[in-house]
């Protein structure tokens, strides 16, 4: 962020009172061409690799345009596959062809972060009627319009809920969304689940598991050569002719192919070294400015990644932090701070109580303890000598102040 504003300041200095201040603005990037092309928002018309993901999808939902039911798609696979991108792709190409050719089909993208079965719900219903206002009404009421409206139009819905392990109540969601298919006369439901997460399906009920997981799809990471391929393309829309050296995009690719083949990270170390080259004024974005973005990306994943975490695993978190700073007793042995998982716990279930969450049973803390780690933002190892039976030391792997500001923020 500092960039900016070391960036902001320095046109401001530069540009004096004369002439238009956009014009020094537009100057100021040397490198770039448009560096939007490189944020994560970015929809790219072509995704180089992923053309079978792309066939699968768009074959298993096809049966909307024929008036029949697709089966329920779950999409799983690491960060920066390209399971959004994908999806989003394809249901925008669904749209087009539908309306093109008078369909009642239609797919609807709903990214699940901050979302809850009833939230759900109310956004679909309004994507399909906007004026409607259903503010204050209960999730069942605003089913039965979602129902209505389908049923109006004899709707073929698709709904792709994204980072569906955000949603509150996914449960019943699943349930409420699937019955409806029973209820209907005309239309129907079908859903498109996609997750993050591995072994997010294992985590499901029997039932939400069956009818979400009827037809799996899974995105495997990118190597560094379509990695290198990917950056390269992106690349050429970004900056400006020559303002990138090829090295520069090889040791991107190969850091991210390393960081389990996330095209975000790619993206991202490419973005940032931009940032740093242009900063200093450099004439090309160079392997070195790679090097030193490293640092900068994997801090904000982190923070991003922590702010996008269900409340609870913030709380822990939260917990683990304060600990770390030594705000409460934390046993000291052999002259190092540690943070026994007992002691984690019962001070975690203070902070869910001061910020009014239910503390949840020691079981299911260690689970969040597991996903946390899976997520590499902890380190939970055997105490081993000194220490009673299978005590288990916890360890943070980011800094705690800097963790505790990004969790305080969201909590
Ligand atoms: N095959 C690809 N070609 C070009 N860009 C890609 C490709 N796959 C992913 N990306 C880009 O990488 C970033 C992460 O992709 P995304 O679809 O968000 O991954 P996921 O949803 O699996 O975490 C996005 O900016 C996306 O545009
Ligand atoms: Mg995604």
């Amino acid at each position: 962020m500092h960039l900016y504003k070391l960036l902001s300041r320095r046109i401001l200095i530069g540009v004096g009172i004369m002439g238009n201040v956009f014009e020094e603005v537009v100057k100021e990037y040397r490198l770039f061409k448009n560096r939007d092309v490189l944020s994560p928002h970015y929809l790219p018309s072509e995704l180089p690799f992923r053309e079978e993901e792309i066939r699968e999808l768009s074959q298993k939902i096809a049966p909307v345009l024929s008036g029949r039911k697709p089966e329920n798609v779950f999409i799983y696979g690491k960060t920066g596959t390209g399971k959004t991108a994908v999806t989003k792709k394809v249901l925008s190409d669904l749209n087009d062809y539908a309306r093109s050719h008078n369909i009642p089909a239609m797919g609807i993208y709903v990214n699940g972060m901050r979302e809850s079965e009833h939230s759900v719900l109310l956004k679909l219903v309004r994507h399909l009627d906007p004026s409607r206002d259903l503010i204050g009404y209960s999730t069942s009421a605003v089913y039965d319009k979602l129902l209505e409206l389908i049923d109006g139009r004899g709707l073929r819905l698709v709904v792709a809920l994204d980072e569906i392990d955000m949603i509150k109540r996914l449960r019943d969601l699943i349930y409420r969304l699937n019955r409806a298919n029973d209820e209907l006369e005309r239309g129907s439901i079908s859903i498109i689940g996609i997750s993050n997460n591995p072994t997010f399906k294992e985590q499901l009920d029997a039932r939400t598991r069956s009818t979400l997981c009827e037809v799996e799809l899974v995105f495997p990471p990118y190597n560094a050569e379509q990695l290198r391929i990917i950056l390269e393309q992106r690349a050429q829309e970004a900056f400006k002719e020559g303002a990138v050296a090829p090295e520069a995009i090889s040791l991107a690719a190969a850091l991210a192919a390393k960081h389990s083949g996330d095209a975000r990270y790619a993206l991202q170390l490419l973005l940032r070294a931009g940032d740093i080259a242009e900063e200093e004024g450099a004439p090309r974005v160079e392997r070195e400015h790679v090097e030193r973005a490293r640092q900068l990306v994997e801090e904000e994943i982190v923070y991003e990644m922590v702010a996008s975490l269900p409340e609870q695993h913030r709380a822990v978190l939260m917990a683990l932090a304060s600990l770390k700073l030594g705000k409460k007793g934390v046993s000291s042995f052999g002259g190092e701070k540690v943070v026994t998982s007992g002691l984690l716990y019962s001070y975690y279930r203070k902070v869910a109580e001061d910020h009014v969450l239910t503390p949840v049973s020691d079981r299911q803390f260690r689970e969040y303890l597991n996903e946390l780690e899976t997520y590499g933002i902890i380190s939970v190892k055997t105490a081993g000598k000194g220490f009673r039976g299978n005590t288990r030391i916890v360890d943070l792997n980011v800094d705690p102040a800097k963790l505790l500001a990004v969790v305080r923020r969201s909590l």
